[in-house]
């Protein structure tokens, strides 16, 4: 079991116009400096999701409850947004069988089926509500803050619903996960006794899959939690390596931000070649935006922009702009050695060349064939990329992939000079929207949104 990563195609030696062997030598001592920075902050308690995969008190917690009392319910929802709910999103498409919710309940091993409501378009939420049977149905409202717009507004509805239906023992189908002492959602929950569980303090949302925010869902429909920390485990190890060369966090930053800082690459594209893995790409998308996309000094704004992207279905979409357009990108592919299920092609209309030569191939080697080609042909054009290999998509694996991406971007704002632990930026608009709705304590902000210059909108009609 491991986690490889080619990065040949990074470099000018195999790709015109890629990083030269000179800049990537030097990088070793710039590395000295990112892995001082993320030895210190480790030190200092501040990278509470490398302490995640120890699994302390609240895995063998959220086991038993998953094992016991949640199997009573046929549903879940998930109701969270950003790292509230990305994480749990890509855990069931990585770790369950595709189509998950659609499956019978023998096809699902009698797990509950799960919903993630990660958003407030009225459209999706009363579709979903209209959908549940709320007597056999868990909610789990997961906020760091407790009190997030969004998932506080989900909660209220989902609350009024569950008021109005089953007024009796309604706390039995909330859970609530949140910070440890602060914030509504706590005093919620200490004051109803609800359910709840802890995320650490020192682990903000996109840093906290690996603690109950994700666990507790993928533990309630049979994900192997144990498995999945082991994997993250052994690739949290690996990335405090003081050496470049075997320090997997550190070769994916370190590529990252001279592709970007030196040859103008600023957009980095996460591309597995595995549909149970397309949602991972959503999930880093989020890690690195928000993470990344910061204002060095407070004053020069800085950081790559992310994209998603899976194999092989975006070669007929973004790989022409990959291939061809500006040389702005690098591209990440993430390859799987050992599918789940694989299908041989029959030889069919042996006598039409368009279609005989696929006969006696397999769909997985299609795929990997597709990936290597793609790989090959941008490194030709000069465009960069690299691989990074997993052995098969399971927990152990998926464990990795999440410490490796979430390491690297500690690397990488380190390497940028901005803190990737905050996100100041999207601050501003959720007090401008607490000031609109009115909220107590959003004055300040209301003040603010009324200095804004008022201008009539300019519709085309
Ligand atoms: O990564 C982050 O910090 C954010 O995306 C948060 O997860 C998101 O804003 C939701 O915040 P909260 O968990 O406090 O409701």
């Amino acid at each position: 079991m491991t986690i490889r990563i080619d990065y040949s195609n990074m470099l000018s030696g195999n790709v015109p116009g890629g990083i030269d062997e000179a800049t990537w030598a030097a990088a070793h001592d710039r590395f000295a400096d990112a892995r001082r920075v993320f030895a210190e902050r480790r030190s200092a308690g501040e990278l509470g999701f490398i302490e995640l995969v120890e699994g302390d008190d609240s895995v063998t917690e959220l086991r038993h409850f998953a094992d016991g009392v949640g199997q009573a319910f046929n549903d879940v929802v998930v109701l969270g947004i950003g790292g509230s709910a990305l994480g749990t999103i890509a855990l069931r498409s990585a770790l369950r069988s595709n189509h998950w919710n659609e499956l019978d309940d023998e096809a699902r091993d009698f797990f509950p089926r799960l919903h993630v409501l990660d958003n407030v378009d009225p459209t999706t939420v009363a579709s979903l509500l209209d959908r549940l049977d709320l007597g056999s149905t868990l909610f789990i409202v997961i906020s760091k803050s407790g009190s997030t717009a969004e998932t506080m507004a989900q909660y209220l509805i989902v609350r009024g619903r569950l008021e109005a239906d089953l007024p009796d023992g309604l706390q039995r189908h909330l859970v609530f996960i949140t910070d440890p002492e602060h914030g509504a959602l706590r005093a919620l929950a200490r004051a109803e006794g609800i359910v709840s569980l802890e995320v650490p303090q020192n682990v903000g949302g996109r840093y906290s899959v690996l603690s109950p925010v994700g666990l507790l869902p993928a533990a309630l429909i049979g994900v192997d939690v144990p498995s999945l920390l082991a994997g993250g485990r052994d690739m949290a190890a690996r990335c405090e390596s003081d050496a470049l060369s075997s320090n997997p966090a550190g070769v994916f930053a370190m590529l990252q931000w001279l592709a970007d800082t030196r040859l103008g690459m600023g957009i980095q594209v996460l591309m597995p070649y595995s549909d149970a893995l397309s949602d991972m790409g959503d999930w880093f998308v989020q890690l690195w935006a928000e993470s990344l996309g910061k204002l060095h000094n407070g004053t020069e704004p800085v950081g790559p922009t992310p994209l998603a992207a899976v194999g092989a279905t975006d070669q007929h979409s973004k790989v022409q702009l990959f291939m061809e357009g500006p040389r702005n990108k690098t591209v990440t592919f993430v390859s799987v050695g050992e599918l789940e299920r694989d299908l041989e092609i029959p030889h069919l209309h042996l006598d039409v060349p368009e279609l005989s030569y696929l006969g006696g191939h397999r769909l997985g080697e299609l795929l990997d064939v597709e990936r290597r080609a793609t790989a090959g042909a941008l490194a030709m054009r000069g465009r960069p990329n690299m691989t990074i290999a997993l052995d098969k998509v399971d927990e152990w694996h998926v464990g990795g992939l999440i410490v490796l991406l979430e390491s690297a971007a500690i690397y990488s704002g380190a390497l940028y000079g901005i803190d990737p632990l905050d996100q100041p930026g999207v601050e501003l608009g959720k007090r401008f929207t607490y000031a609109m709705l009115g909220r107590a304590d959003a004055d300040d902000a209301r003040l603010e949104w009324e200095k804004l210059p008022s201008s009539d909108p300019r519709w085309i009609l």
